[in-house]
């Protein structure tokens, strides 16, 4: 890609590709020996304008920043889409490139699980309802890899999109119990402009049909925001938007539940507490999460 600016051609450079945790280490050495601060992207990669927008904004809070991209076997589940999952490491560098990001881990499955690991992280609690409730083992598979890149790299700070907000949540209690001195980030949903449906590296697997009826989600969840902001009563609020959402075409609802915003438990009344509207629902076979404050 050629940009110009002031009339001036220029090519933004490329990232440094790291492939070891040793690259990795080597990489934020020097960073600090130039007395710069470093922000980590943990991704699994198909990068779209919601992962560009946490590198965009880690360039505004660090000196460097390094985009992890790794497509994480032990946060799948059996039936799952491990291996369907969209790999596209060229393209990603591409886009990384044009962002500004300074480095790219692409490790691979051995790097980051050598032969004989049998060591995995597990947090209590926050993980026993929702997503971790209709997705056996996936959070101990997410704070496993994210505690590890953030021991690899030992960033200032780390960025996470809050389109995965109970696995934000989760990221927050695993930095303080283990106290691991990385700033966590959370990064606002980005949402297509048209229809509003927030970006995800899965949408890809929808048809356009289907992509008319992916739109529909985040309108339930939104209007369900304004109900409980104008006080109506918080089930008979969750019973519409069920409605709403079986009407619109999709199929399995695993949950569209009103919590807290922090602990995500059960709200059966509107206090003066945030709370998240949080869903998660079948497409096809496609499964979508979305959430939004209220
Ligand atoms: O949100 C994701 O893409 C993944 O769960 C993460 C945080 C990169 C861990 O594999």
């Amino acid at each position: 890609m050629v940009c110009t600016q002031s009339g001036l051609a220029y090519l933004p450079a490329e990232p440094v590709v790291l492939r070891t945790v040793g690259d990795l280490r080597a990489f934020v050495r020097a960073c600090r020996g130039r007395g710069e601060t470093v922000a980590l992207v943990p991704t699994m990669g198909a990068l779209h304008d919601g992962h560009l927008t946490l590198a965009r904004e880690g360039l505004k809070r660090a000196d460097n920043v390094i985009v992890s991209i790794f497509v994480n076997p032990t946060q799948f589940g059996p039936h799952e889409d491990f291996e369907a999952y969209p790999r596209q490491p060229a393209q990603d560098i591409q886009k990384l490139s044009a962002v500004g990001a300074q480095a790219v881990f692409l490790p691979t499955t051995a790097e980051m699980y050598p032969e004989g690991a049998s060591t995995s992280v597990h947090v209590k609690g926050i993980t026993e309802t929702l997503e971790g409730v209709c997705r056996p083992g996936h959070f101990d598979g997410v704070a496993t890899i994210v505690t590890k890149l953030l021991l690899q790299a030992l960033p200032d700070l780390a960025l996470f999109g809050e389109k995965d907000y109970q696995q934000l949540q989760l990221i927050k209690q695993v930095v303080e119990d283990l106290n691991i001195p990385v700033e966590i980030v959370g990064v606002p949903i980005v949402r297509d402009p048209e229809s509003g449906l927030a970006l995800s590296s899965r949408n890809a697997y929808l048809s356009p049909a289907e992509l008319v009826i992916a739109g529909t989600l985040n309108k339930t969840l939104f209007a369900m925001a304004e109900k409980i902001a104008a006080g109506k009563s918080l089930e008979a609020i969750r019973t519409w938007g069920v409605t709403q959402i079986k009407q619109a075409g999709f199929g399995n609802i695993d949950y569209l539940e009103i919590r807290d915003a922090q602990t995500l438990i059960s709200v059966t009344e509107k206090d003066d507490r945030p709370l998240r509207i949080l869903v998660a629902a079948f497409l096809g076979r496609t499964r979508l999460i979305d959430n939004v404050e209220a």
